[in-house]
């Protein structure tokens, strides 16, 4: 299944993403895809939100972190930033195997990188620029 949408500001995207919280439930991997500033932290933003989990205000990037921890009454979700891990070594090291579980949404960036996750994944959201503030999202789930 896929859909599409373009959003026009960092709100609408937070919107799209409380929307998006409605229909995911636990346990999910799901990859966020995109180019640095595509708006995938702002997406997760609104997810958190959605899931009652985070304020939005309240989600910011993993960056440095790489993992950061929001439990909602329906799911726990953990945001990922993988930009900064570059080998299989380093991705043990965080343990990401052990955040799975029937309660748990995982919401990486950067995954894409290493290809268990692409084969693992749930769903897929690709972030793509068009324009300053336009931003086209496309779902793509496991058919
Ligand atoms: N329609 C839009 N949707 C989302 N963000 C937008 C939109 N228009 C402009 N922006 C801006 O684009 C930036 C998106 O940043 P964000 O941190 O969400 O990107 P990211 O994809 O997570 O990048 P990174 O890979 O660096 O983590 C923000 O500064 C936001 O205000
Ligand atoms: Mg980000």
């Amino acid at each position: 299944m896929t859909r599409e949408i373009t959003t026009h500001s960092p709100e609408e995207t937070i919107a799209f993403g409380r929307s998006l919280a409605e229909a995911l439930s636990p346990p999910k991997l799901v990859l966020l895809r995109g180019d640095l500033g595509a708006g995938k932290t702002t997406l997760v933003k609104g997810i958190a939100a959605g899931f009652e989990a985070a304020n939005e205000d309240d989600v910011t990037s993993p960056t440095f972190t790489l993992i950061h921890e929001y439990r909602g009454p329906r799911a726990n979700l953990y945001h990922i930033d993988l930009y900064r891990i570059d080998t299989s070594r380093e991705l043990e090291t965080l343990g990401l195997d052990d955040l799975r579980s029937e309660s748990s949404i995982l919401l990486i960036e950067w995954g894409e990188k290493f290809p268990r996750f692409v084969r693992e994944r749930d769903l897929e959201i690709a972030l793509e620029r068009a324009g300053e503030n336009g931003r086209k999202i496309t779902i793509d789930s496991k058919p």
